[in-house]
């Protein structure tokens, strides 16, 4: 099983986005049994909760499901998984302090929009103190590197795999 683990800031609106549309393409490809993923939270502030119903809302008009509950990242997903797709810079540097307490950790760390062939290494960009108009860029943005998401991990880690 390849693990990918989403991570932004506070875990209720662009990773957990990341996640259901990532799922959605898993499972349209068939893979569910062969690729996992998950997301959270640099900080804490809103563990426990369902993503932002502006994140919910977009996904519900694009008929994708968002399994998260907002937890904060652990020293442990480190070890547990292979990809942590970081959104933003800031979450990236956040990401390489902690793996840096780690004696030997598994996961390769990447920016989401690495995958992005419109602007490759750009931020998604937090959508939280804007409108609407922002999630449905985000949207359209991790639709598009999940994408490529899915097609580097099926040639990287899956070859062979049906
Ligand atoms: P996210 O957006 O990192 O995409 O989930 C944010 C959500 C909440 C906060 C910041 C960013 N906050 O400061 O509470």
């Amino acid at each position: 099983m390849v693990k990918v683990l989403f991570v932004c800031l506070g875990n209720i609106c662009r990773s957990p986005l990341a996640e259901g549309i990532f799922l959605d393409k898993v499972a349209k490809a068939g893979l569910a049994d062969h690729i996992a993923a998950d997301s959270c939270g640099t900080g804490g502030w809103h563990i426990g909760e369902l993503p932002d119903p502006r994140s919910r809302e977009v996904a519900r008009e694009h008929q994708v499901v968002l399994p998260s509950r907002a937890r904060q990242l652990e020293t442990a997903d480190f070890s547990e998984f292979d990809l942590i797709i970081a959104m933003d810079d800031s979450n990236l540097l956040d990401l390489q302090r902690e793996m840096k307490k780690v004696y030997s950790p598994k996961a390769a760390l990447y920016k989401m929009r690495h995958f992005d062939i419109q602007a490759p290494e750009a931020d998604v960009p937090d959508p939280y103190y804007g409108g609407k108009n922002g999630f449905y860029d985000v949207y359209d943005m991790l639709d598009r590197s999940c994408e490529d998401l899915l097609a580097f991990i099926k040639e990287t880690y899956l070859t062979g795999k049906p």
